[in-house]
C-alpha cells in the first residue's frame, strides 16, 4: 500500500507585524530586511492565543480539504519546538479540539525539519497498515522564543501552523522518499538554551551550511529516485531566507517560477514553513493533483532533510478531466 497527501490546511494568527512595525523598536530598516532576507511581514500570536488552537485550525482545514471526518483520524503528529507548555506537548490538545477522540497523539522535535520527519513517520504508519489516516501538523510560536531586542534575529521569525492529512492511495507515486542528515558538532551555531529561552544563531555560518546541506540532500534524493530536477513541478524549501532558497534552487537548476517564496509573508516559521508553503501554493492554484513536489529543510541540530511526493493522486484519479501536472507559473502567495 502507498501513502499520499490527501489534504492540506493552514492557519496564521491575525496579528500582522510588518518590517516598519519593527523599525519603530530596532535599529533596522524595511530596505535591509527585504534585501537580505526577502521578508516583508510576519504573524505573531497574541498573549491570550494558544498554539494548540492555531494547530487545530490548520488540522480542521486539512480534514475539510480531504473530505475526511476527525473521527477517522488514527494519529496526530505535531512537529514543533514551541509547545504552549514544557509538557504536555500540543498533540493531545489538538486531537481533543478536533474531536479526534480515538487518535494516537505525539509531538516530535526536529526543528525546521520536523514536518518532513512527520510526513515520513505518517507514510510509514499508513504503508505498514498500522494507521489509515494520519494528520501531520507543523506548528510554531517562534515569537515566544525570539530576542526582540536583537536586530540580527528579531526580524527573522514568525508564528503559524499548517497540516497535511496522509492516507492510503491506490495510484500514483505518493510520499516517495526522504534523505535525512544531521551534524551535532555544529549545534552551537543555532540553539535556544532552556533557561534563556531565546533563539541564538550565527547567521552567516548557518546560511552557508543551509545552502550546502539542502542542495546535497536534494541532489541525493533526486538521484536515488531517478528524478531530474526539471521534472519537479514545485520546489518548497524551508522558508528562512529568500536568498538561501534562491541559492539552493540555482545550484539544483530548478527555475524560480517553480519555487515557493512564501517567506515574504510568513518569515521563518520553522516546522510550519514547508506546509505553509504547500497550502499557499494550492490556494493559488499552483499545485494541481498529480504534481511532483520536492521539499527540503535545514535547522537546529543541525538536522536537515529532503523529501519527494506527488500531490493528491486520489484527487487526480477522481477528477473528471483526468488532467495532471499543470505547469506552474508563479508561487508567490499571501493568505
Ligand atoms: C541572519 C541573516 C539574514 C543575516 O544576513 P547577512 O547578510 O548574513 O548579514 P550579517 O549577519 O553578515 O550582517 C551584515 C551587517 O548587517 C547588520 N545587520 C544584522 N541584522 C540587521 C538588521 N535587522 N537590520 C540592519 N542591519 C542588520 C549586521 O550588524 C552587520 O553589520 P556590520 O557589517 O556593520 O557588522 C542571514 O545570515 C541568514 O539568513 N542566515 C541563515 C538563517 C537560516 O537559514 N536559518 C535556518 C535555520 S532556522
Amino acid at each position: 500500500m502507498k501513502a499520499g497527501i490527501l489534504g492540506i490546511g493552514d492557519a496564521l494568527p491575525p496579528r500582522v507585524v510588518t518590517n516598519d512595525d519593527l523599525v519603530a523598536q530596532l535599529d533596522t530598516s524595511d530596505e535591509w530586511i527585504v534585501r537580505r532576507t526577502g521578508i516583508r511581514e510576519r504573524r505573531w500570536l497574541a498573549a491570550d492565543e494558544t498554539l494548540a488552537d492555531l494547530a487545530a485550525s490548520a488540522c480542521s482545514a486539512a480534514l475539510e480539504d480531504a473530505g475526511t471526518a476527525a473521527s477517522d483520524v488514527d494519529q496526530v503528529i505535531v512537529a514543533t519546538i514551541t509547545p504552549d507548555q514544557l509538557t504536555p506537548g500540543l498533540a493531545p490538545a489538538v486531537a481533543a479540539k478536533l474531536g479526534a477522540e480515538s487518535a494516537a497523539v505525539v509531538d516530535i522535535n526536529a526543528a525546521c525539519t520536523g514536518f518532513l520527519y512527520g510526513l515520513d513517520h505518517a507514510a510509514a504508519l499508513v504503508e505498514s497498515g498500522r494507521a489509515r489516516n494520519v494528520l501531520v501538523v507543523g506548528a510554531e510560536a517562534l515569537s515566544r522564543i525570539t530576542d526582540h531586542d536583537d536586530r540580527a534575529t528579531a526580524v527573522l521569525f514568525g508564528d503559524g501552523a499548517a497540516a497535511a492529512l496522509v492516507g492510503p492511495i491506490t495510484e500514483g507515486l505518493g510520499i516517495a522518499g526522504f534523505e535525512f542528515g544531521h551534524d551535532a558538532s555544529l549545534a552551537g551555531l543555532l540553539f535556544a538554551e532552556r533557561e534563556e529561552r531565546k533563539l541564538r544563531m550565527a547567521g552567516q555560518e548557518v546560511y552557508r551550511h543551509a545552502v550546502a546541506r539542502m542542495t546535497e540532500a536534494t541532489e541525493r534524493l533526486l538521484a536515488r529516485s531517478g528524478v531530474q530536477a526539471q521534472d519537479v513541478d514545485l520546489f518548497v524549501a524551508h522558508q528562512a531566507n529568500a536568498r538561501i532558497i534562491t541559492a539552493v534552487a540555482d545550484a539544483l537548476g530548478i527555475p524560480h517560477e517553480r519555487v515557493s517564496f512564501n517567506v515574504e509573508w510568513t518569515a521563518n516559521t520553522s516546522a510550519a514553513s514547508i506546509p505553509l508553503g504547500l497550502a499557499a501554493a494550492q490556494r493559488d492554484g499552483l499545485l494541481k493533483p498529480g504534481a511532483l513536489v520536492g521539499m527540503v529543510a535545514f535547522g537546529a541540530g543541525f538536522v536537515w532533510g529532503a523529501g519527494l511526493t506527488s500531490w493528491k493522486d486520489q484527487a487526480a484519479l477522481s477528477s473528471a478531466s483526468g488532467e495532471a501536472r499543470t505547469s506552474i507559473t508563479t508561487t508567490r502567495s499571501r493568505q
